[in-house]
């Protein structure tokens, strides 16, 4: 059965001191997830050994790095690798949130290569996909997460595959405050899980957990996650607030 995660991204927010507290806060909830139930942690790269150690003896609770490089290891200064991350016991990161995408020019093709890497080296990718806000304007967000989904997943294994999370964010509801409504969430996801199906079959696509993220918060959250292929939400804003998130965690199926 696939899991259900309530995942944070705090993005480039908070110092070292901030993000203590509010992971001390938050880590005591996660103690009655179901064991279908999971919470990630994505920080800031420079608290990862910190938050890790907070959350290490805590069942179903991941932290993730917000990034990663492609390579493995070299001459590529300020860049993360995986077998770091593995090397202080973060076993997730963040691959392709659209902010990367638009920033840092972040491609298709690029992406698959850290997916790739990822996998390689036994971190689970959060792979996020979604479109902007002209591109659903003109009714073609179906064909363009697509496209995102066949360059930058589907040259892996369906073994591969399942272990990969999908966040599907439109990037007009990141920050904005303007959620997609619970049924346009659910009618892309059942949209990704049609293209994985086609692709691996019925069974890997079943598997494989897809969360909603752009402006999810305490409020409409269990909305958004009651829909049958919404299987919780990447966070940004709302998890820097410890009251919003633990709903947000207590919101999952
Ligand atoms: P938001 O961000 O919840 O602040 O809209 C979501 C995200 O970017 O992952």
């Amino acid at each position: 059965m696939r899991k259900q995660i309530a995942a944070a991204n705090w993005k480039m927010n908070l110092s070292f001191q901030e993000a203590e507290t509010l992971i001390d806060k938050m880590v005591p909830e996660c103690n009655n997830l179901g064991e279908n139930q999971q919470v990630i942690f994505a920080v800031p790269s420079p608290y990862l050994t910190m938050a890790q150690a907070k959350v290490a003896d805590q069942a179903n609770v991941f932290v993730a790095a917000q990034n990663i490089y492609s390579k493995k290891s070299g001459a590529y200064t300020g860049e993360v690798s995986v077998a770091m991350l593995q090397s202080i016991g973060v076993d997730h990161a963040i691959i392709g949130h659209s902010e990367r995408r638009d920033y840092f020019n972040e491609s298709n093709q690029f992406l698959a290569e850290k997916v790739k890497i990822c996998l390689d080296e036994n971190i689970v990718p959060v792979f996020c996909c979604g479109e902007a806000l002209p591109v659903r304007e003109s009714n073609e967000q179906n064909s363009f997460v697509k496209q995102q989904l066949e360059e930058s997943l589907f040259s892996l294994s369906a073994d591969e595959n399942q272990k990969v999370v999908i966040a599907y964010e439109p990037i007009w509801a990141i920050g904005t405050g303007k959620t997609a409504t619970s049924d346009q969430a659910q009618e892309m996801h059942a949209h990704i899980r049609q293209q994985l199906a086609s692709k691996y079959g019925e069974a890997v696509a079943a598997n494989i957990s897809i969360l909603y993220g752009g402006s999810v918060k305490a409020a409409n959250a269990k909305e958004i996650f009651g829909k049958p292929d919404v299987d919780g939400g990447l966070v940004g804003g709302s998890s820097l607030i410890a009251d919003e998130f633990i709903q947000i965690i207590k919101a999952l199926k």
